[in-house]
């Protein structure tokens, strides 16, 4: 995904998720300082910091970054003092310091297509956990990747009088693991349209046992792994992985 301009007006519309309580309850567990990695519009960082805990995000789009600055700009003085943004991407950074928990929340390590980029960003995220903390993050769960393509139509009002159609269409490449997204945003003002946006990519999708090779080859011991942020009961038909690694 290219998270270009445009990207952040719709993010948060149609980017909820109740995720919040697993990533607050992980953080406070290991000692109240966290990082997250592809932090966009603040949505998460921002129900960390109200919840007292210090969050540091990073993320390596200015206008994701530009969104989190306007949502900071809601909240109290002292939840915007726990918050610290910079731009840096997920494979190449360095803040000098180790956190009790450091998140990648909202299936977004699949956007490393590579087996290297995954291994770098690996990496530098090991390098960021504190002695006694824990990697956690979430991934989609698809027991059986098929060659298919599908079409959906979302639909999020505003206000009485501005609307947000998003039409999707998703295609899957089985042998090579990459799911090929393409959203378009339509913002209708009294049911007329005033503005369209494109934005598309591909995901790399991860398997139980490739995610279990990853954390190993790069120095992690998996310590749980959940079919959903309520700790549930990982199967063959969960839709998503959540897994707590720790380094070893
Ligand atoms: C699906 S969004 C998740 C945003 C936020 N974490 C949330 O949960 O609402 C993925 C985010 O990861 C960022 N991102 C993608 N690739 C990245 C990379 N290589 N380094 C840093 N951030 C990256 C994108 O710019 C985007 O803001």
């Amino acid at each position: 995904m290219t998270y270009r301009e445009g990207a952040e007006k719709y993010y948060d519309l149609f980017g909820a998720k109740a995720d919040g309580p697993f990533y607050i309850g992980l953080a406070k567990e290991h000692g109240g300082k966290a990082l997250e990695l592809g932090v966009g519009t603040a949505r998460l960082a921002i129900q960390l910091a109200r919840e007292g805990i210090e969050t540091w995000g990073i993320d390596n789009s200015p206008h994701m970054l530009r969104a989190a600055d306007a949502n900071l700009a809601k909240e109290l003085v002292e939840v915007r003092e726990r918050i610290h943004l910079e731009l840096a991407d997920v494979r190449d950074f360095s803040l000098g310091e180790g956190f009790g928990l450091v998140y990648f929340p909202s299936f977004s390590f699949d956007h490393l297509l590579e087996r290297a980029d995954q291994l770098k960003a690996l990496e530098a995220i090991r390098a960021h956990v504190a002695p006694d903390g824990v990697y956690a993050f979430d991934l989609a769960h698809v027991p059986e990747l098929r060659a298919d393509s599908s079409w959906f139509v979302q639909r999020k009002p505003i206000d009485e009088r501005n609307t947000v159609v998003r039409t999707g269409h998703h295609s899957t490449d089985p042998e090579r693991r990459l799911m090929t997204i393409n959203l378009w945003y339509e913002h209708y003002f009294d049911g007329r349209m005033t503005e369209r946006y494109f934005e598309g990519g591909e995901v790399y999708v991860h398997t139980p046992d490739g995610i279990w090779g990853l954390l190993t080859e790069s120095g992690f011991k998996v310590e749980d792994w959940y079919g959903g942020h309520e700790e549930q009961e990982f199967s063959d038909e969960s839709a998503m992985m959540v897994v707590v690694a720790r380094p070893v």
